[in-house]
C-alpha cells in the first residue's frame, strides 16, 4: 500500500493482504484483509500506531524509508495479537531509539508473545496523554476487544480515533476511506460477528466510554478509515443492542434427505407465519455467513440427523462456534431424524451452555418424517410464532 496522507502530518502506512482468506486458521476472509498502521508526526515526536502482520513487514518498512522520517520515538501498541504486533521487533532493530507504548498488561504480552525486551515499554494509565508537541495522545483503555490488553488511542487536535480492531473490517480495498457503505457494512458485520460479538457486553460499556469524544474520523487497523464515524457507530449500537429479529436461521446437515426434508417444509412453515427462515447447509456454507446471521436472529433451530449415535460432527463444530460467539438469541430449539436411536437431541442441546436462550420442544422423528411429523413441524412454527409476538420481536 501506498503512503497516504490522511490529516497533515499523519500518514497511513500499512499493507493491504488481498490474498488472505484465512484469519486465525480458523475465520474465513472472503475479501482478504489489510493491517493498518499509522504514521503521526508530530512537532517533537514521531509515532507509529500499530504495525502489520508479519508476511508484510517489508511493506511497512518500505513506507517508513518513503516517507523521509529518520527516527521513531513511539510505537503504540493498541493490541498485542500478531497482526498489529508481529513487526514490531523489525521496528525496534530498525529504529532502536523508539519506545513502546502500551498497557502493563499488553507490555506483558508482548515481552511473552514477540520477545520484545521489557525495557523497550513505556507503560500508560488508563485516560492518560503524550505529548508529541503540537498533537496529544489519549490512551483509553477497552479491554477485551477481543483479547484481555486491548487499548484505544485518540488524537486529541485532530478528533481521530484509532481503535485497532474494534469497528474495523476485514476488507482488502484501495479505498483509502470508505466510499461503498453497504459494501464495508457486510464486511464489518462479519467482523463484528466473527470477532467481537462475545463480547458485546464489554463493547457497550466502551462505546459508552467514548461517547462524549469529539471524533472526526476512526482510523481502524483493519479495513478502509471512516470520516463519517456515525456509519460505523450506529452499526455498532445496533449490533450490540438487545434487539433481534424476526428471524428463525436453520443450520443443518442432511445424510439422506430425510431432515432436508424436515428443513425444507419449516422453512415454508416460518415463511406463511412471516418470519424470516434462513437455512444453512453446513456442507456448503461459509461459516461467517452463519456468524453473521447470529448477529440479529431472534432464534436458532438445529437440524441433524443421527450418525455414530449423535449430531452430525458439522453439526457439533457449528454448534460449537455458535455456543463461543455467544450470540444475542433468545429462543432454540432442534429438529432431525435418526434411524435406530442415539442421543444427537441431548448433545445439541447440552453445547448450548453460553446461550441465554429458551429452549422450544425440539422435534427428532424416526426414519423419513411423516404427515403427522410435518404437522408437529407446523406447530413448533406457531409456537415461534408465538414466541416471537409475546417478546414484541414481531409487532
Ligand atoms: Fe487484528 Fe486481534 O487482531
Amino acid at each position: 500500500m501506498a503512503v497516504r496522507e490522511i490529516k497533515p502530518n499523519i500518514y497511513s502506512v500499512g499493507a493491504i493482504d488481498w490474498d488472505r482468506r484465512l484469519f486465525d486458521e480458523l475465520i474465513p476472509l472472503p475479501d482478504g484483509t489489510t493491517y493498518n498502521a499509522y504514521l503521526i508526526k508530530g512537532s517533537e515526536k514521531i509515532t507509529l500506531v500499530d504495525t502489520v502482520d508479519p508476511t508484510k513487514e517489508n511493506e511497512l518498512v518500505n513506507n517508513l524509508k518513503k516517507s523521509g522520517i529518520n527516527t521513531i520515538d513511539y510505537v503504540v501498541a493498541n493490541h498485542a495479537e500478531q497482526d498489529h504486533s508481529g513487526a514490531i521487533p523489525k521496528i525496534l532493530e530498525l529504529y532502536p531509539n523508539a519506545k513502546v507504548l502500551t498497557n502493563p498488561r499488553c507490555k506483558d504480552m508482548l515481552v511473552d508473545l514477540l520477545l520484545v525486551a521489557a525495557g523497550k515499554f513505556i507503560t500508560v494509565n488508563d485516560g492518560e496523554s503524550i505529548s508529541l508537541g503540537d498533537k496529544t495522545l489519549e490512551f483509553i483503555y477497552a479491554p477485551w476487544v477481543h483479547w484481555p490488553e486491548t487499548m484505544l488511542t485518540y488524537l486529541k487536535e485532530d478528533k481521530i480515533l484509532f481503535p485497532c480492531d474494534l469497528l474495523g473490517s476485514h476488507l482488502a480495498t484501495s479505498d483509502l476511506f470508505v466510499s461503498d457503505e453497504a459494501k464495508v457494512y457486510e464486511s464489518a458485520k462479519r467482523y463484528y460477528a466473527e470477532i467481537m460479538m462475545p463480547f458485546r457486553t464489554n463493547i457497550k460499556k466502551h462505546l459508552e466510554k467514548i461517547k462524549n469524544l469529539e471524533i472526526e474520523m476512526i482510523a481502524p487497523s483493519h479495513g478502509p478509515l471512516y470520516n463519517r464515524p456515525e456509519f460505523i457507530l450506529n452499526a455498532y449500537k445496533d449490533w450490540i443492542s438487545d434487539e433481534v429479529k424476526n428471524e428463525v436461521i436453520i443450520p443443518y446437515i442432511s445424510m439422506h434427505g430425510s431432515t432436508r426434508r424436515m428443513v425444507d417444509y419449516f422453512v415454508e412453515a416460518l415463511i406463511k407465519r412471516n418470519i424470516a427462515a434462513k437455512p444453512f447447509n453446513l456442507t456448503k456454507t461459509d461459516i461467517g455467513e452463519l456468524a453473521m446471521a447470529l448477529v440479529d436472529a431472534a432464534t436458532i433451530v438445529i437440524a441433524s440427523p443421527t450418525v455414530l449415535a449423535g449430531p452430525h460432527p458439522s453439526v457439533v463444530y457449528a454448534v460449537f462456534l455458535a455456543n463461543a460467539l455467544r450470540p444475542k438469541t433468545k429462543f432454540a430449539s432442534v429438529i432431525g431424524s435418526y434411524g435406530w436411536g442415539g442421543k444427537m437431541l441431548e448433545q445439541i442441546t447440552g453445547m448450548l451452555t453460553n446461550l441465554k436462550v429458551e429452549i422450544i420442544a425440539p422435534l427428532v422423528v424416526k426414519g423419513y418424517p411423516k404427515e403427522g411429523d410435518l404437522n408437529s413441524l407446523d406447530r413448533l412454527a406457531d409456537e415461534i410464532h408465538k414466541k416471537h409476538k409475546e417478546q414484541n420481536i414481531i409487532r
